[in-house]
């Protein structure tokens, strides 16, 4: 070796690397196909993304080469330089991550000082360029020319993400999203790439401020920097793109089965919740048009000046007696609750909090106070455990009330003054540390779902539900997610299919945006559109502002009922199959939502679809999402299709032109494929389902169905049916693989094109029977 001082100490998954110049690098092999890159930067290490220790014994090799330090595993190989530049390969050697060798040139720009402010002064937006000086670190990769890059969480834009650049900084965004919008309400600092066709993911945990570059800059390196932090990133390998997904997923924690009924239609409207003959009389329209319903959300309006855990009893007058009431009409109230807690004296959360300092101060010592939907609010200091446990007990409120679960808002935190933003340098705890807001602020959010989370399942033993606007990477453990505040556009019913493909890819299984669009007034052709577009949506969820045109499934005429309707019975029939994929997204890491790439990757049509999804891997939804439109082209990857709607099959590997007159959404299933098709009901019941019926689409197939009590943990001990069907040969099998959970289907049915077959189960041979075949 030239320089003497280059070299390594290798102990036990942990080899740390001396350079004649700048601090050691140490990678961590975490398991053969995720090594983590550390750089310390003297700041806290704890992981707000990663739970627990998540190394595996791993075999491994370090090398010296000479001119670079080689550290192997069976999946990935990095080569270490003297000039601190480190390159990492997959097993074969094909590049996935290599440093760059130059500097970065900056994008030019004409624009001095005076231009700049002649620009702003008709109130164009000019944006600071990301320099070198005004961040901590700069890490520079090169790209290829074959390169595209997915994931990020929900940003805005398309669903390759090649071309742009992000930030990550959790900011409420009331304006118009749109593509040069570079942050929203999450930061997940996850990128998947295929450098020339080989996939690999990057993870940068660090909470500060950050900002990728995917090639705006550049076609010859992409960049990510941060204000703040440590260097701390993770490479992800793995032989095919799920692979690194599921990698990604198993460091930061996998979306967990959620309660049945989560599955189900729900229905909101800043406003509903003025009163409770209000909310009632959303409930009784949904029976009077026959429409499936299952949740019911309020908005702020159900608490006592907007202040957090209180109930107004002058709208509601009996709260618990209301909630029960609509229990048993099958209906489920979701509340929201608001990060900023009122300032007031006679308050009792706010005095609590007061009296045992758990709200977030001023460098002063004093308490920050912003302003929120209460006027003058203090904001929860939830990087201090004890706060978010004490959070957590007062949750026990709305589990006591009956309440389904908690919808978390203004957790970026939002501020009303200060341009939207609390200030960086306000005083917040990680752990027992003392800390900055710029720290913490990305994990507010994350932290404030986490005690939701703890707090309903410390009340209910129920599994939780919880939605949250902000998030950070990891968040899918204890929430569900919405995309925050779209509008009635098109472009954002267009934008939808990205954001909630690269939100699933980021690891949120569980996720919806406001159907029929929050902001601005939708039309019935939006809204027909949307609830098309959402009918294998993970959260199935309409809501819109108070003050727009109402978008309830009856506000138009009678067929943009009659449309909506149809496919809330098709979510219904549905639910079984959801409910299987999110049996296999908690163990396979994989979302239930996601783009073709996902299963697809070497077919380079799929690469940038960013107007249909699958659902698992066997049902491929295609919706219409311009106006007008009544016909569209579908991309069918590999295999044959056939559509659902006339069993017209399709040879795959090619677009086709299908008609999609305004109550048709182009949907299709893999050929060869068996779905289970749920009963015709209003609400997810509570009690078990007594039949179930199997479609089987083309000749032949193979499906496991799982199957629990719907609501908590028992099947973590092994509580659950599996169900096997089996269609080969005209034969027709059903099995019963797994009883362990005791109510079984009385009842099975499996449909092919030519036959219906009927099974009963026999309790003495605990298995099926066919009882009749026509
Ligand atoms: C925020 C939320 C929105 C909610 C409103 C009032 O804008 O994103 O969903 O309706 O606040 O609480």
């Amino acid at each position: 070796m030239n320089n003497q001082k280059f070299g390594y100490q290798d102990d036990n998954q942990k080899i740390t690397l001396d350079f004649a110049t700048g601090k050691e690098i140490i990678l961590n092999i975490i398991t053969p196909e995720i090594i983590e890159v550390f750089e310390d930067h003297g700041c806290a290490t704890n992981s707000y993304a990663i739970e627990g220790n998540k190394k595996q014994p791993t075999d491994y090799t370090v090398t010296d080469r000479g001119d670079h330090i080689e550290v192997q595993t069976t999946a990935l190989i990095s080569k270490v330089y003297p000039d601190r530049k480190i390159d990492f390969y997959d097993a074969q050697n094909h590049p996935l991550v290599l440093d760059y060798r130059g500097e970065r040139q900056m994008l030019p720009t004409d624009m001095d000082d005076e231009h700049r402010n002649t620009v702003m002064s008709e109130g164009h937006a000019v944006h600071a360029k990301a320099t070198p000086d005004n961040v901590n670190f700069e890490i520079l990769k090169s790209l290829a020319k074959d390169e595209v890059f997915y994931g990020l969480g929900g940003k805005t834009g398309f669903l390759n993400k090649r071309g742009y650049e992000y930030d990550n900084w959790n900011t409420d965004v009331p304006v118009l999203h749109n593509d040069s919008q570079t942050h929203l309400y999450k930061s997940i600092p996850v990128v998947y790439g295929m450098k020339n066709g080989y996939p690999y993911g990057l993870f940068f945990d660090d909470t500060y401020k950050s900002h990728f570059d995917l090639g705006k800059e550049s076609d010859n390196y992409y960049f990510y920097s941060a204000v703040g932090g440590n260097v701390d990133y993770y490479v992800l390998g793995g032989q095919t793109l799920q692979a690194v997904v599921a990698n990604y997923t198993y460091l930061t924690g996998r979306t967990p089965l959620p309660q049945k009924w989560m599955l189900g239609y729900q229905q909101s409207r800043w406003g509903y919740s003025i009163s409770d003959t209000r909310v009632e009389d959303i409930a009784d329209k949904f029976a009077e048009y026959d429409l499936p319903l299952d949740v019911i959300h309020l908005d702020i309006d159900y608490m006592r000046g907007y202040r957090d855990f209180t109930w107004d009893t002058t709208k509601f007058t009996d709260p618990k007696a209301f909630v029960q009431k609509m229990r048993e009409r099958g209906i489920r109230l979701m509340p929201i609750l608001d990060a900023g807690v009122k300032v007031d004296d006679k308050y009792d959360i706010y005095k609590e909090g007061m009296a045992k300092g758990y709200f977030v101060t001023n460098p002063d010592g004093s308490v920050y106070i912003g302003s929120v939907w209460p006027g003058d609010s203090v904001f929860p200091d939830f990087g201090n455990p004890d706060v978010r446990a004490w959070w957590a007990k007062h949750i026990k409120f709305f589990a006591d009330m009956g309440a389904c679960g908690i919808w978390n808002d203004m957790d970026e935190p939002a501020n009303f003054r200060a341009k939207g933003q609390l200030p960086d340098d306000l005083v917040f705890h990680n752990g027992q540390e003392k800390t900055t807001h710029a720290k913490m602020h990305n994990v507010f959010g994350h932290l404030q779902s986490q005690a939701a989370y703890e707090g309903m399942k410390a009340a209910t033993q129920q599994r939780p539900y919880i939605i949250t606007r902000a998030a950070y990477a990891g968040t899918q453990k204890y929430s569900t997610v919405w995309t925050g505040d779209n509008a009635a556009v098109w472009s954002h019913l267009q934008l939808a299919i990205p954001q909630l493909n690269g939100l699933g890819m980021s690891g949120f299984a569980f996720a919806g945006t406001d159907i029929g669009g929050f902001q601005e007034d939708t039309t019935p052709e939006l809204l027909t559109r949307w609830v098309e577009a959402s009918v294998l949506v993970p959260l199935m969820r309409n809501h819109s502002i108070l003050g727009s045109r109402y978008q309830e499934p009856w506000s138009f005429d009678q067929q943009t009922l009659d449309i909506y309707r149809k496919y809330l019975n098709l979510r219904y029939r549905l639910i079984p199959y959801l409910y299987d994929q999110f049996h296999q997204a908690e163990t396979s890491g994989l979302p239930v939502m996601r783009p073709l790439v996902l299963n697809y990757p070497q077919d380079r049509e799929t690469w940038n679809l960013n107007d249909q999804y699958l659902v698992g891997d066997n049902i491929l939804v295609a919706p219409i999402v311009n106006q007008g439109a009544t016909k569209r082209m579908v991309y069918l990857p590999a295999g044959e299709w056939v559509d659902f709607w006339n069993n017209t099959e399709y040879a795959g590997q090619r677009y086709v032109m299908v008609d999609a007159p305004l109550d048709t959404l182009p949907l299709f299933v893999r050929k060869d494929t068996i779905i289970p098709w749920g009963n015709k009901v209003m609400h997810v019941s509570d009690e078990p389902e007594k039949m179930m019926t199997f479609k089987v689409y083309g000749n032949q197939g193979t499906y496991c169905h799982y199957q629990d009590n719907g609501q908590d943990f028992k099947y973590q001990q092994g509580e659950f049916n599996e169900y096997v069907i089996n269609v080969a040969n005209d034969q027709i099998e059903v099995r019963l693989q797994k009883h362990d959970f005791k109510p079984v289907y009385q009842h099975i049915v499996v449909e092919t094109a030519t036959k219906h077959a009927e099974f009963t189960f026999d309790s003495e041979s605990d298995q099926y029977r066919q009882v009749e075949t026509n």
